[in-house]
Parts: C-alpha cells; sequence; structure tokens
C-alpha cells in the first residue's frame, strides 16, 4: 500500500509526495493496491471500502452516502443524465455496511427504494430548483431521506425536515454531491471522536468534518473522485488553519 501525507499541521502544506520512500509504508492488513493520503486529521483511501473497513480500528460514527441501489440518473440532460454510480445497481453495498455497523450511523437514501432497519428517519428537503421526474404529475420528488440508527446524538431538538438546498449541476463536482451546509448540520449532532465515510465520493462528509475539528476517515473506490476529495479536503484543512 502507498501512503501520502500532505499538509502537516506544522510543517505548512506540501504536495502529495508520490514516490518517496520515506513516506510510503505498508499498513498492516490493508490491501496492496490501496493508496492512503493523510490530510491533518483526515486519513482517505483509495480502494474498496469492503476490503478497508475491516482493517480500521474503532470509529465513533459513520456518517455516509452509500450507493442507492436505484441506479440513478438525472433524466435532464446536461453533464450528468448518463452518470453511473459504482454500486448502484442494487442496495447491497447499503445492506452490507449495515449489517457490520457496530457504532451509531447516518445514511442517504431514496424514498424509492426500501429503507434500512432504522431508529429514525428525516427528510432532506432539497429545494426549488430540484425533482424533474414525471413532469406530467403535479407533485416533484424533491426530497431524499437520511437514515439514523444507534445511540450518542445530541443537541438542540430540531425538526426532521432539513430544508438546505442541493448544488446545482453547474456547481457539483460529483453527480450526487451532497451541500457542505447539510453534512455540517448532521455532523454537529454526532457523538464525539472519529467519522467515517466508507463512500465518500467528492469527500463532502470529510469537508464538514474537518471544518468541525472532528477526525475523519474516508474511503472512495473511483480515482476520479478520490483525487477530487483529496483536494477539497486538502483545501478546508487550509482554511482551517487560516483561522
Ligand atoms: C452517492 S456517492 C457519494 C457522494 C458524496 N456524498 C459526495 O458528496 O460527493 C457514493 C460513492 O461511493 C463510491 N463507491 C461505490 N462502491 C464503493 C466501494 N465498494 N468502496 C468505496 N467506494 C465506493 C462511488 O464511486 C461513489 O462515488
Amino acid at each position: 500500500m502507498k501512503t501520502h501525507t500532505r499538509g502537516n499541521p506544522t510543517h505548512g502544506l506540501s504536495k502529495i509526495s508520490k514516490g518517496i520512500p520515506s513516506l510510503l509504508h505498508a499498513v498492516a492488513g490493508v490491501p496492496e493496491m490501496t493508496e492512503r493520503v493523510v490530510i491533518g486529521d483526515a486519513v482517505l483511501y483509495h480502494g474498496d471500502c469492503l476490503e478497508i473497513l475491516p482493517t480500521l480500528g474503532r470509529v465513533d460514527c459513520v456518517v455516509t452516502d452509500p450507493p442507492y441501489g436505484c441506479s440513478a440518473t438525472t433524466g435532464r440532460g446536461g453533464a450528468y443524465d448518463k452518470f453511473e454510480i459504482a454500486g448502484d445497481k442494487d442496495t447491497g453495498l447499503r445492506d452490507w455496511l449495515v449489517s457490520v455497523l457496530s457504532c451509531p450511523w447516518i445514511m442517504f437514501g431514496s424514498p424509492r427504494i426500501p429503507r434500512p432497519p432504522c431508529k429514525a428517519v428525516l427528510v432532506w428537503n432539497k429545494g426549488e430548483h430540484t425533482g424533474m421526474g414525471d413532469l406530467s404529475f403535479p407533485w416533484k420528488p424533491d426530497f431524499e431521506e437520511i437514515y439514523i440508527n444507534g445511540d450518542g446524538f445530541a443537541g438542540p431538538r430540531t425538526s426532521s425536515v432539513l430544508a438546505v438546498n442541493a448544488r446545482k449541476d453547474s456547481g457539483r463536482e460529483h453527480p450526487t454531491e451532497k451541500p457542505v451546509h447539510l453534512l455540517s448540520a448532521l455532523i454537529r449532532k454526532c457523538p464525539p471522536g472519529t467519522i467515517l465515510d466508507p463512500f465518500m465520493g467528492s469527500g463532502t462528509t470529510g469537508v464538514a468534518a474537518v471544518q468541525m475539528g472532528r477526525k475523519f476517515i474516508g474511503i472512495e473506490i473511483e480515482r476520479k473522485y478520490f483525487d477530487i476529495a483529496c483536494r477539497r479536503i486538502d483545501d478546508a484543512q487550509k482554511q482551517v488553519r487560516l483561522f
């Protein structure tokens, strides 16, 4: 496995150090092909969470947006109309994750697929510019669900409906990218400690976590999205250090 360190908080930022032998070392149990990038308090893995998750130590809370299992497309043309999300053909990945987790978790999902067993369901109202679907039907599908399970969530007692505008296509780097504000609102109520996102996509959960001073572990299987996540989380760390 390759390990790179970025943005040491005490030494300023350094570029990703591909090929510098002193920064590369194997971590016991982690598959050889996995790349591991350390950015301040965030540890990011490029690889398959099915293989990496069992090698990780204890985490305190999982906050994730797994492939929903509904072969998502936007249906409205444009850059993301024909996108494909790895593992999105069915709910197998989500269901596997639910079956192996023993810590509290928060998971996004679609109202179009069966819910996982959970303690509570929140509704994410995605705002004005979303919800194309069947244009002849007089209600538009402009919400998604957020499943909560486990104990230790705390904070002010707020509505189960979270109104946060989804990012417009033009502002997104991942076809199903979530707004950072939405993840911040969720992480704020999570039990203390390390947050894990095994399906991190472009790293939105990680950005919110590092902005809030939380330790973060992220895993992403697609190289393109992994690289975007590294950059976004690196940028978030820089911002945090500025203030
Ligand atoms: C719904 S997207 C997450 C988007 C993310 N919330 C964001 O804001 O960018 C799910 C991600 O899981 C990744 N994925 C699918 N199967 C995976 C696996 N076995 N291990 C790790 N990542 C996987 C996909 O490539 C996709 O980027």
